[in-house]
């Protein structure tokens, strides 16, 4: 069988976000520049100085640069997108810090067994096409004692509450109206509690310590 034969699988659900789709997300994101400072300082309270740090899925690394700029972490990011490595690495180059942004896929990370001692994975693991493989290759990567925060969206979120989301975000009326109907597509493909406790069942975590919020969820798995 020749090498174009050799079916390939598509590492995440949904559409590339590649080119100008991953331009206008790293544009639309950056407007978001004070939530990701309240999750960094929000991480950053479980961490050692020098702590290392994944961060799975960064897209153009808002958050992974907010880490940055509140201590000595080594910082590492990992990407499918070709696009957003090059904006993460470019962004973090402008901010004056030294991240790592490779390219990979999370279900198959390209790090030695017990390397990070903290990851975090921000609005990406409902996309990720073998999230249970994601989450097997977490523990893998994660020294002992260390731990992964998944924050993601929930699949029962209410609509009043992604309403309420969408308008918080003072974004404006037409933004706000974009941003809901967004959220009720990503809602589709989102998971339950239950179907994360589940996942975490058949890896080595055996079990999540799940925090909902309005929307979502803090997912923590502890090695
Ligand atoms: C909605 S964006 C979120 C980006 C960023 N975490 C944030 O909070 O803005 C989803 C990200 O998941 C990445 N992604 C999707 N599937 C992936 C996979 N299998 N492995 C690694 N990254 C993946 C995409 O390239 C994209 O950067």
């Amino acid at each position: 069988m020749g090498a174009s034969a050799v079916p390939i699988k598509r590492a995440y659900k949904g559409a590339a976000m590649e080119g100008m789709l991953a331009t206008w997300y790293a544009r639309h994101t950056a407007k978001l520049a004070a939530d990701f400072e309240a999750e960094a300082r929000r991480i950053v309270a479980h961490l050692l100085p020098r702590a290392r740090v994944l961060e799975v899925a960064p897209g153009p690394g808002y958050l992974a640069v907010e880490l940055a700029k509140l201590g000595p972490y080594r910082i590492t990011g990992l990407d499918i997108s070709h696009s957003f490595v090059r904006i993460a690495s470019e962004h973090a180059a402008r901010s004056g810090f030294d991240i790592e942004f490779r390219r990979g896929d999370a279900a198959s990370m390209p790090f030695p067994d017990n390397t990070f001692d903290f990851i975090v994975c921000r609005a990406a693991f409902k996309n990720f096409a073998d999230p249970i493989g994601a989450m097997a290759e977490m523990h893998r990567v994660l020294n002992r004692d260390g731990a992964a925060l998944i924050i993601d969206m929930r699949r029962d979120a209410s609509n009043a509450s992604l309403k309420a989301a969408a308008d918080g975000a003072r974004l404006g009326t037409v933004a706000a109206l974009l941003t809901r109907l967004i959220f009720k597509q990503l809602r589709k493909r989102a998971y339950s509690s239950n179907d994360i406790q589940r996942m975490a069942a058949t890896t080595p975590f055996d079990t999540a310590d799940i925090r909902e919020t309005s929307i979502g969820f803090d997912i923590w798995l502890r090695k």
